[in-house]
């Protein structure tokens, strides 16, 4: 069935529905463990524990706070040395995001803003003195992780249709975008660049693996043995498997999201009028997405 042909607005109340259905069956204590989870954790030091211990205790902290301090200092730099793209908001608009597109994805936006930073905060616990705040941390981590929950299908279906690759994005990424230079000559992009379809997919299919992997976590306390021998684990494995997926695709994912951010608030001026109205102005499209303003022209609706 082609994606305009998909009854949209259906499968949007539904995937509302049926979020917080889940997440509220979810939250109902069951204390079927209990005193017996450590009898439901047998080799507790064998397998890859050793690896997992390494790579909690030494090695997940280091890398995110490099990703939290390297980031933004690449990016400074860049700001200071190229600066910022800046396009003409006079002429033409083209709507390049509808309403409800622009709706799930704020609320993506919302729930990334709190996830990122208590994610951070559940990392850095120790340091951060444990108690009350960490635990507070947690529960927010949990939270959006709904919101974002609610935000993933919508977006999908709203998006998934412009973000396959296609060799305008092997040229794009080849010239870096053109973020690399202060020309603003026309860049080989369709209504979408490379890189936003590498964070729409990191972000979108990355997030939903950990929606799963953070889930498997927050129940840790619940009879996982189900899923963990469909994988031919035990319980612990899963777990520790969980745990590292779940911290080094969040690396890759906080890493991308502040490159969106850098581009969205800093690199290219007025990018942020698209996600509040949904417009674009016909410069920026004619320079940024080349291919695409091609397109438009032809068809006549530029
Ligand atoms: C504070 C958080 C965020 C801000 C300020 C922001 C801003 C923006 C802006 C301004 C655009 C339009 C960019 C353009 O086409 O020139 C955009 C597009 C997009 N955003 Fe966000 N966004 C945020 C969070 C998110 C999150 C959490 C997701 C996904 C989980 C997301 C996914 C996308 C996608 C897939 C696009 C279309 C492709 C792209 O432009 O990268 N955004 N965002």
């Amino acid at each position: 069935m082609a994606i305009g042909k998909l009854p949209l607005k259906r499968l949007t109340a539904l995937a509302i529905a049926l979020f917080p259905m889940f997440a509220l069956a979810a939250t109902f204590d069951h204390p079927l463990y209990g005193v017996a989870s450590i009898e439901s954790v047998p080799k507790y030091d064998e397998g890859f524990a050793g690896l997992f211990v390494w790579l909690q205790e030494e090695v997940f902290w280091k890398l995110f706070l490099a990703i939290a301090v390297l980031t933004p200092l690449a990016f400074a730099g860049h700001y200071a040395l190229i600066g910022a793209k800046r396009f003409s908001h006079e002429g033409k608009k083209i709507l390049v995001f509808g309403l409800i597109a622009r709706v799930f994805h704020w609320l993506a936006a919302i729930s990334f803003i709190i996830l990122i930073p208590t994610g951070f905060a559940m990392i850095f616990g120790e340091t951060l003195g444990g108690g009350a705040f960490v635990r507070f941390c947690k529960n927010m981590h949990a939270i959006a992780t709904i919101i974002f929950a609610i935000s993933v299908l919508p977006i999908v279906v709203f998006w998934i249709k412009d973000m396959f690759f296609h060799t305008d994005d092997i040229k794009w990424i080849l010239i870096g975008g053109g973020y690399l230079s202060k020309e603003k000559k026309p860049v080989p992009a369709g209504k979408f660049n490379g890189g936003q379809k590498a964070w729409f997919w990191l972000a979108i299919f990355g997030g939903i693996i950990m929606i799963i992997t953070g889930a498997l976590m927050y129940f840790l306390n619940y009879d996982l043995s189900p899923f963990a021998s469909l994988l031919g684990l035990t319980q612990i494995e899963l777990l520790r498997l969980a745990a590292i997926v779940h911290n080094f695709l969040g690396m890759a994912i906080t890493a991308l999201f502040i490159v969106h951010l850098y581009m969205s608030v800093f690199a290219i001026k007025g990018s942020l009028d698209s996600m509040i109205d949904g417009y674009k102005s016909e410069d920026e499209i004619s320079v940024l997405h080349s291919s695409w303003y091609k397109k438009l022209k032809a068809g006549g609706k530029i």
